[in-house]
């Protein structure tokens, strides 16, 4: 079996989901349930192969004793906080669970690997789910991210995930871990928080409410199709050579603009209301330190482990704006409390109005 760390979360629980009906294999997943894990999306789930573990990664006892009862013969690392905006608002909780828990579950997995034997020793993976962020911003003319690119990571997130990334590479050059990495554009589909650009446009469309852009709306991101990069990280199990680190990107930049007018699009075509959503686009005050653009070169991956994404940004948009038409209960147990209170936090100065 192998064992997935924030299974619960958006890119995790599409692994998982997609894990189980392709290759079969049980999954101990842990996590923490923080405000973006979501038990929900893993309704689906056959529960046959699927061992859930409330669990914090900072917790050694906890992750000590789940490896020495399930024996995994790899670890996915898809555990962190995620969300940039968050990270500018209050750091401490990236710091804590993208360094801290890193380094914790690294040593957890040299310790359990070390006393491996045979072929178990041998085919044992570590593979940590990281981003394209921590190369820092492109110009508008600079040529896409490779894996030889500087890390030069702008935000407290970026900065924290940048971090990992160099603890987990240390921990194969100095102790022999056989980690990989991935580094991954914008991820979009099913089960994505409505806090991130492309569900929190969907959602206040349908809800009346504004369609706030950071400053211009003229920074570009790289959108991938959130099953795309999980195909992704099983080649890269499979495949990849312990040691390295591959890029991931859907070939689709978009300036942020560009992207919400797409969804006001879809959105007049599949649930039409009186006006065209796009009446409901303001432009607000821009993310401090907000990275211009981000690009991603995939080659290394394409050439080295066949891997291609399915998905055009055309396509994966249309089948993540019906999801979220079609799954409103799992929408309205989202927009609880919490959620309310984040989006009063991130807008209020702005009086986007309706949160
Ligand atoms: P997410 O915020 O949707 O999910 C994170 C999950 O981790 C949640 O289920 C949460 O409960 C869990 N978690 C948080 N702290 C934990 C802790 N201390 N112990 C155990 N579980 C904990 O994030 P996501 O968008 O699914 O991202 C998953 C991973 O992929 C992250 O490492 C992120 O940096 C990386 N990534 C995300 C994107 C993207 O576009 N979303 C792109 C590239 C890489
Ligand atoms: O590049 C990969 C990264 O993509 C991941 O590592 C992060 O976990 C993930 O959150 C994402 O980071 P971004 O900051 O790019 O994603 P976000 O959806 O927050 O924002 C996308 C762009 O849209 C960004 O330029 C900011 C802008 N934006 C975002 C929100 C929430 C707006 O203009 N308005 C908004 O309300």
């Amino acid at each position: 079996m192998i064992l997935v760390t924030g299974g619960a979360g958006f890119i995790g629980s599409n692994f998982v989901l997609n894990w189980l009906s392709e290759i079969k294999e049980p999954i101990v997943n842990v996590d923490k349930l923080t405000y973006a894990g979501n038990l929900s999306n893993l309704a689906l789930v056959e529960k046959v192969n699927h061992y859930f573990i409330r669990g914090d990664i900072c917790d050694k006892e906890l992750l000590l004793a789940i490896l020495k009862k399930y024996q995994p013969r790899a670890i996915i690392h898809f555990a962190a906080e995620s969300h940039v905006d968050r990270s500018i608002h209050g750091p401490s909780e990236f710091i804590k669970t993208n360094i801290e828990g890193t380094f914790n579950l690294l040593e957890i997995s040299r310790n359990y690997w070390t006393n491996l034997t045979g072929e178990g020793k041998k085919n044992f993976r570590f593979l940590h789910v990281s981003t394209d962020e921590v190369f820092g911003s492109l110009s508008y003319s600079d040529s896409p991210f490779t894996e030889k690119s500087p890390y030069l990571p702008n935000s407290p997130y970026s900065a924290s995930k940048a971090s990992s990334d160099h603890l987990v590479r240390a921990w194969f050059h100095t102790y022999g871990l056989p980690i990989l990495i991935g580094n991954c554009s914008n991820n979009y589909g099913p089960f994505q928080f409505p806090e991130k650009l492309i569900p929190l446009m969907i959602l206040n469309a349908l809800s009346g409410k504004k369609l706030p852009i950071y400053g211009d709306g003229k920074q570009i991101r790289d959108w991938l199709y959130v099953i795309d990069h999980c195909n992704a990280l099983q080649k890269i199990l499979f495949e990849g050579i312990p040691g390295e680190t591959y890029n991931i990107g859907g070939q689709n930049e978009k300036t942020n603009l560009s992207v919400v007018i797409k969804i006001c699009d879809l959105l007049d075509k599949l649930s039409p209301g009186k006006n065209s959503y796009k009446d409901q686009i303001i432009f607000i005050k821009d993310r401090p330190g907000h990275d211009i653009r981000y690009a991603i070169n995939s080659k290394k991956i394409v050439d080295k482990l066949n891997w291609v994404p399915k998905e055009n940004f055309d396509t994966g948009i249309e089948k993540t704006v019906n999801w979220y038409l079609q799954n409103k209960q799992w929408i309205n147990k989202i927009i609880s409390g919490d959620y309310l209170k984040w989006m009063d936090k991130n807008y209020e100065s702005d009086s986007i109005g309706g949160f």
